[in-house]
């Protein structure tokens, strides 16, 4: 039987200082296949980077435990880095990327450090092609914009042949057509059985790439299931943008008590309207103008982001907070 490269079991994770204790995870248990994509979707703070430390072995657990490979991160620690897992993270680009010598060369040079075995020149050009930086693979890392920064860390990354792959965020920053790039990379890479895990608070990322999405909230995990799950939930809302004038607050009031209507907020003159689908009609918006004495400059309806549905989800459910 094979192992399953990642086990999370019942995770918990405290930090503490100035007094004050915060629960990044809340008992949180999931697996990851051999060769799966799997994304940890989820707004700030929710947990994400402190789960990948937890996975690396870069933090210990409070309670709980994840395995790694099957075998126990409270005791592999920080050998989850040299033996399994290669692990990116977005936040620490920026100070770690300033030499002075071709990119190529340096990403030769990280590989002999780091004691990647086979011919390092291949597979750093390899890397950078995967990452679309072969152009520039005789530049300065140190004139690179973060987003190439960025790129190059992941080809970095790309070097190591880890079974896991842990990305916290690996394309925040990037430009469309360098996202695309990197979730090609990311895809291939799932392809030759390598197992990937990655943070987003991307939707289209997560159903790009993704086998299977965890919408983690405040540390819980709130939702799970395939790009297909996520979607058929998101179709089944919608937002509802009317531009008004004037805005009257008893109009507002008026509309959040309406049969469907989930959560109304204003933003400058435009009313927000978030809704279960085709329940809010537009005549019904318009008669209710009329009664007030507002006018409607514009209407839109339009399928909400995945965030925007999590957050109907989960309002008034104390449960989470
Ligand atoms: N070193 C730390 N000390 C104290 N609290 C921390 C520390 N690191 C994270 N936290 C807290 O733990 C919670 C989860 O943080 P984490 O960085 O894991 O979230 P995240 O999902 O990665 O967020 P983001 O999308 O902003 O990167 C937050 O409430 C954060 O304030
Ligand atoms: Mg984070």
């Amino acid at each position: 039987m094979t192992v399953q490269p990642i086990v999370v079991s019942e995770l918990v994770k405290e930090y503490s200082g100035r007094g004050k204790k915060i629960t990044a995870l809340k008992g949180i248990s999931f697996s990851v296949n051999e060769g799966e994509i799997v994304g940890v979707l989820g707004p700030n703070g929710a947990g994400k980077t402190t789960l990948c430390l937890i996975l690396s072995g870069l933090l210990e657990p409070t309670k709980g435990t994840a395995y790694i490979m099957g075998e126990d991160i409270r005791k592999l620690r920080r050998k989850a880095c040299e033996k399994y897992v290669a692990l990116y993270l977005a936040e620490y680009t920026q100070w770690s990327l300033n030499p002075r010598i071709p990119a190529l060369k340096y990403l030769v040079m990280v590989g002999a450090i780091d004691c990647i075995k086979g011919d390092l020149k291949r597979k750093a050009e390899t890397a950078l092609k995967k990452v679309g930086l072969w152009e520039w693979r005789n530049e300065w890392p140190s004139r690179f914009s973060t987003g190439m920064k960025r790129k190059l860390l992941l080809a970095a990354m790309l070097m190591y042949d880890f079974p896991i792959l842990i990305l916290d965020e690996p394309t925040v920053h990037l430009d469309p057509a360098s996202c695309v790039e990197v979730w090609k990379a990311i895809k291939a890479i799932a392809s030759e059985g390598r197992t990937v895990l990655l943070t987003t608070q991307n939707m289209e990322e997560a159903e790009y790439l993704c086998d299977r999405i965890i919408f983690l909230h405040k540390g819980s995990i709130i939702a799970s299931g395939s790009p297909e799950y996520f979607k058929t939930l998101v179709s089944r809302y919608e937002k509802i943008s009317l531009k008004v004038r004037p805005l009257k607050p008893e109009f507002k009031k008026t509309l959040e008590r309406l049969d469907g209507v989930l959560r109304v907020r204003a933003e400058d003159t435009t009313l927000i309207l978030e809704a279960q689908k085709n329940t809010v009609k537009p005549a019904t918006l318009i008669d209710l103008a009329s009664q007030f004495n507002v006018k409607i400059l514009s209407m839109s309806y339009e399928r909400p982001s995945l965030s925007e549905v999590f957050r109907i989800l989960l309002k008034g459910d104390r449960k989470w907070d």
